[in-house]
């Protein structure tokens, strides 16, 4: 048992040095005017955070991206209260029956969350959503935020969409890896 916690505290943190690393993300062009002046790499699951911290709003706009296929969804977050998904205000996205993306925020309050839209704890402004090049990107301005600088962050992926709803998420590997700390100013 204490082995297990070792190698899984181990296999955090090599994954969060990941997250200042590789830095592939500095490359990115958005097809939007915006421009970001931090990025992140993220560990897994082909995923990439870019943002501006306003200090004086205590806001952050965030543009999250990840490479997806057509029917499948993405999903990011900040958990306020914990480090795990379980308390998660999120932000999904996916393509409708029409090829339309699709984009709202949800609370992720149990292990078999609904995926319903829901109001978060924080505000969100901004939200909207794209599919370019094999990536599915939300871009959103939240906040304030009231608990500094540094969240833990959770994000997910999924490969289906049910009636609108974006269903369970495989459960081995990345998906369970999928987390980590982040300061908005650390980039
Ligand atoms: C940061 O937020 C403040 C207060 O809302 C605003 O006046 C300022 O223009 C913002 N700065 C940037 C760089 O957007
Ligand atoms: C700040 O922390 C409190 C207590 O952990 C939490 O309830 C609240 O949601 C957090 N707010 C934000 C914006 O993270």
């Amino acid at each position: 048992m204490a082995i297990t916690r070792i190698i899984l505290l181990f296999c955090t943190f090599a994954s969060l040095s990941l997250m200042s690393s590789a830095q592939t993300c500095k490359n990115y062009k958005f097809s939007s005017k915006i421009g970001f002046n931090s990025c992140a790499d993220l560990p897994v699951l082909q995923a990439h955070l870019h943002w501006n911290y306003n200090s004086t709003a205590e806001t952050v706009h965030i543009a999250y991206r990840a490479n997806q296929i057509p029917r499948g969804w993405i999903s990011w977050g900040i958990n306020p209260t914990g480090s795990g998904m379980v308390g998660t205000q999120a932000l999904v996205a996916f393509q409708d029956l029409n090829g339309k993306m699709k984009v709202y925020t949800t609370q992720i309050n149990s292990y078999s969350p609904e995926m319903k839209p829901k109001p978060l704890s924080f505000s969100v402004s901004e939200l909207s959503a794209e599919y370019v090049n094999d990536e599915m990107i939300i871009s959103a301005v939240l906040g304030p935020l009231s608990n500094g600088t540094t969240f833990n962050i959770v994000w997910q992926a999924g490969n289906a969409v049910s009636n609108g709803i974006p269903q369970s998420h495989p459960h081995y590997g990345p998906y369970i890896r999928s987390s980590g700390t982040l300061d908005f100013l650390s980039l």
